[in-house]
């Protein structure tokens, strides 16, 4: 078949341009528009919202249909059947592990998650109340430093091991920053228990008592890591892969993602969206907050609603739905006040008109939010634990960037408002 094109047609002379079509496997075609440049024409798309800012084969997401899919799998099917180890190996490598692959795959993992014993040193330079995701941007940032054998993203062996270190190490930085908020010793990972567990444990063990894990309450935390593992380009991803396009480390491009992901638009939404309860405090205001939420004069959003490409329901939020419920009944807290209100919100919005038009559904930190706080996880660590899973999709999108041949230096243009040409005035000519 021949190539498919389009023809820009300009309206205020003959000029035609001819641009060619991409089509992927799956999803909306593609314009090429790279030749556009340097025939004096630039796209324009703040926020990105009709660009495609590069080719990948990890994730796919179709925001009409609901549809998230890891390297061709459903999303509902791993996170029923699978665990986040495989679902990491996936995102790298873009197979699932056979049964050896994995062992060796989680001995490896397991076997980088102590910390260079001085970056406990670098913890004690945060001030005590220094917010959790404050520390990891910092202390992942700072990895660089402590493990520059691993920092050349040219080196196809230092890439794997840079990959290993940063989703063992993350899950201990996170737990440690939350140590440190609370004045505890930290805890050093134990290899015996698996990846969730171990975090747990980091967490909330002491030195002075026995700490077991619950299984219960590790699957669904183990639930959310696979949740929230990748998905394509978002502003955490898309920020990896910019630092990493100059040739800067993999630490510090993680650190970078970090920083994005802080935002209450991203993944600071799960922290957002408890905070936004706490402040409704009573059902009785819900009514109040969703005028609110409606009016245009007015910056509250309901955090947790809505997605950039989800019109429909997150598969994700779905699942996380379900989660929410199996662990408020296993924990018996069904009546708790603040679970009682979030449901009520969440049905009150899903039948509300503004809503059902934009298409705004609960999104997945909102009910990630309400799970985490259930299992006993402070506000401030919920958008570190979204971090220290999003670690395996920063690492597999930084990984395909930098091994692809059409990676070139990320480097957009801009649309010029500011002034045209004038000269510099002297100062007693100013005013
Ligand atoms: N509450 C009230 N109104 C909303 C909300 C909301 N949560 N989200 C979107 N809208 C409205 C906007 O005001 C806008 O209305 P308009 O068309 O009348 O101007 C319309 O819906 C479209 O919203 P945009 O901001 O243009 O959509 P965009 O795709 O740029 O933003 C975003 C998506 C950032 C997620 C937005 O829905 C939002 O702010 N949600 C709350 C924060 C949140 O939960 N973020 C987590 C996202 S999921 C994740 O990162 C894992």
């Amino acid at each position: 078949m021949s190539q498919r094109t389009v023809t820009l047609k300009f309206s205020d002379s003959d000029r035609t341009i001819e641009l060619p079509i991409m089509e992927g496997t799956l999803g909306p075609d593609v314009i090429d528009t790279r030749s556009l440049s340097s025939q004096g024409i630039l796209t324009y798309d703040p926020g990105f919202l009709s660009t495609a800012s590069c080719s990948s084969n990890i994730t796919f997401i179709d925001g009409d249909e609901g549809l998230l899919y890891y390297r061709g799998y459903p999303i509902e099917q791993l996170a029923e059947h699978s665990d986040f180890m495989e679902v990491s190996y996936l995102l790298m490598h873009g197979e699932l592990p056979t049964a050896e692959q994995k062992v060796k795959f989680v001995d490896t993992v397991r076997h980088h998650t102590l910390l260079h014993d001085l970056m406990g040193s670098f913890f004690r330079g945060f001030r005590r109340d220094a917010h959790p995701m404050a520390v990891m941007v910092g202390t992942v940032g700072a990895m660089s430093a402590f493990y520059r054998d691993s920092s050349d993203p040219f080196d196809a062996k230092q890439r794997e091991v840079a990959a290993y270190r940063l989703l063992a190490k993350v899950p201990t930085i996170a737990a440690w920053s939350y140590k440190y908020n609370l004045g505890e010793p930290f805890m050093y990972p134990q290899n015996r228990f698996d990846y969730a567990s171990n975090f747990l444990y980091m967490m909330f063990a002491t030195p002075s008592e026995d700490y077991q894990p619950n299984p219960v309450l590790a699957r669904a935390l183990d639930r959310i890591f696979v949740l929230h593992a990748d998905h394509e380009q978002n502003a955490s991803s898309s920020t990896v892969r910019v630092a990493g396009s100059s040739g800067a480390n993999p630490f510090a491009c993680v650190a970078g993602g970090i920083a994005s992901l802080w935002g209450p638009l991203h993944g600071g939404a799960n922290e957002a969206t408890l905070t936004m309860l706490e402040q409704i405090g009573d059902a009785s205001r819900i009514g109040e907050y969703i005028r609110r939420a409606k009016d245009k004069t007015d910056s509250f959003r309901l955090m947790g609603f809505g997605h950039r490409v989800y019109k429909n329901m997150d598969p994700r939020a779905a699942i996380m739905r379900q989660t929410c419920h199996d662990v408020l009944n296993e924990l018996g807290l069904h009546d708790d006040p603040l679970f009682k209100l979030a449901l009520k919100l969440e049905k009150i919005a899903l039948e509300d008109e503004y809503f059902v038009d934009k298409k705004l559904y609960p999104n997945v930190d909102f009910y990630s939010g309400i799970v985490m706080r259930a299992m006993g996880i402070p506000n401030s660590m919920f958008t570190a634990i979204f971090a220290l899973a999003r670690t395996a999709g920063w690492v597999a999108q930084w990984m395909e960037m930098v091994a692809s041949p059409e990676q070139r230096i990320a480097r957009p243009r801009q649309l010029y408002t500011g002034s045209i040409r004038r000269d510099f005035l002297p100062m007693d000519q100013r005013g």
